[in-house]
């Protein structure tokens, strides 16, 4: 944002003009004299355009000028009002100087001219910026953190930078600054799926927002929210796991995640009730992560499978799974064989290929859930034998893996297309005959006659 100090005498007419007029680039801060004007550059930091009113006999534009520049090191100012009086109070007596950063507008304003002076000044303080913002450093100092995760803060008790190339990063949020929507859709638009903070900013960084979640989970009832919620506590737990390691408060949102889980589907058991509160959006691991689980209760419930704990495992499985691909993209890619896992760079193709056994040595850590492993070692096995990383068939497929499997394909195909009753119906199809063996048959019947 581009700071403009506005010293006014309460002429509401240009008051209004300049305040509809302004490029929306530019926040107004309004005084009215020229200690005023002091005190505020003294206490809210520089500004980086003065706005001066030369027809105010109470303002010596000159005189104002000259102890701006004293105090700030780049600042333009915009002086408006009669020509002649520009002329002669203000710019006969500029040096070079002090001309190359003084702009005249004439009053009643013309809008071109306006627009013209308030552009050029917001470009040059945007490159200003962002050569200062810039820096060159090794990758291996940073760790990334989802761009989703920022939706959890109101501020980042540290300085947020965004890859701008191999080894240059951008900052592009000031430790302790307001982090808002838009903020964040600015980074939507340009593609931006990580920012990075110094890695020993980070341990803190995620130790608050585990709190903060753990906090906010408890505290929505409402389903849309919980969900949102649940999703993104789905982020945090990736980036703590795969930066931090496992440790007490990791765990603790785990289990918040899998009981608010469970509390969800039933509260809402008509799973296609609930699929419409569903908060579609990024169409990314997180979201394919509680839409798996969603779908692995509900075969449970309805295949009345009460073995100890089964819900938990297949919720846990679905918040591990694919945790571990550093490229969200590739939690899409089902095979090894898929056409699409060529367009992934060798090195994630490399790291598909074994996240199936990393994700299970993952899940041999929680111990409070045993065979979770085992599920994410065979979470892209098939039931032809077609799948990875051993090749297993059928029968030799547990039940549980089998649920998880299915459910976890569903998700993957779902997020990709949005949820409609046309892509159901084609889901449905695509994946029957795939899942036309035991033990995979029957839950899948299960699950898409819920869903039809
Ligand atoms: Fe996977």
């Amino acid at each position: 944002m581009i700071r403009a100090l506005y010293i006014t005498d309460e002429d509401i007419n240009k008051d209004n003009y300049l305040r509809s007029n302004l490029p929306k680039e530019i926040e107004i801060v309004k005084v009215n004299s020229k200690d005023e004007a002091i005190d505020q550059v003294l206490s809210k930091g520089p500004f980086h355009i003065a706005l001066i009113d030369v027809e105010n006999k109470d303002i010596e534009a000159l005189d104002l000028m000259t102890a701006y520049s004293e105090l700030v090191d780049s600042i333009d100012f915009v002086f408006f009002g009669n020509s002649s009086l520009y002329a002669g109070n203000v710019e006969s007596q500029l040096d070079e100087e002090m001309m190359a950063v003084a702009h005249h507008l004439e009053y009643p304003f013309n809008e071109d001219a306006l627009e013209n002076v308030f552009m050029d000044i917001i470009l040059k303080y945007k490159r200003i910026e962002e050569s200062a913002a810039l820096i060159e450093i090794d990758e291996s100092e940073f760790a990334p953190l989802k761009l989703r995760s920022l939706y959890l803060f109101k501020s980042i008790p540290a300085d947020a930078y965004i890859k701008f190339s191999s080894n240059k990063f951008m900052k592009v949020i000031k430790k302790n600054t307001l982090i808002t929507e838009a903020l964040i859709q600015s980074f939507v638009k340009r593609k931006v799926k990580f920012v990075y903070l110094y890695k020993s900013d980070q341990l803190q960084v995620l130790e608050d927002a585990i709190t903060e979640m753990y906090i906010t989970l408890d505290k929505y009832k409402d389903t849309k929210v919980l969900l949102e919620n649940l999703i993104r506590s789905v982020g945090i737990i990736h980036s703590y796991l795969r930066w931090i390691g496992t440790g007490d408060a990791v765990l603790s949102l785990v289990d918040k995640v899998i009981e608010k889980c469970e509390y969800v589907i039933e509260k809402e058991p008509d799973l296609l009730a609930l699929l419409g509160k569903f908060p579609f959006s990024a169409g990314d691991v997180a979201e394919k992560s509680i839409l798996t689980s969603l779908f692995g209760c509900s075969i449970l419930e309805s295949i009345n499978y009460k073995a100890s704990g089964t819900r938990s495992k297949i919720i846990l499985s679905a918040l591990l799974c694919d945790s571990t691909l550093e490229n969200d993209d590739l939690c899409k890619i089902n095979s090894v064989k898929d056409p699409n896992l060529r367009m992934f760079s060798e090195d994630e193709q490399e790291e598909f290929k074994i996240h199936p056994v990393r994700e299970g040595e993952l899940a041999s850590l929680f111990t409070k859930y045993p065979e979770v492993d085992f599920i994410l070692h065979q979470h892209h096995e098939q039931p032809d034998g077609s799948g990875f990383p051993v090749g297993l068939r059928g029968k030799k497929i547990t039940l549980i893996s089998a649920i998880f499997i299915l459910c976890n394909d569903l998700a993957s195909y779902i997020i990709q297309r949005g949820l409609k009753r046309s892509v159901l119906r084609k889901a449905a199809e695509v994946l029957e005959e795939k899942y036309a063996y035991v033990p995979f048959k029957e839950p899948f019947k299960m699950l898409t006659k819920k869903l039809a």
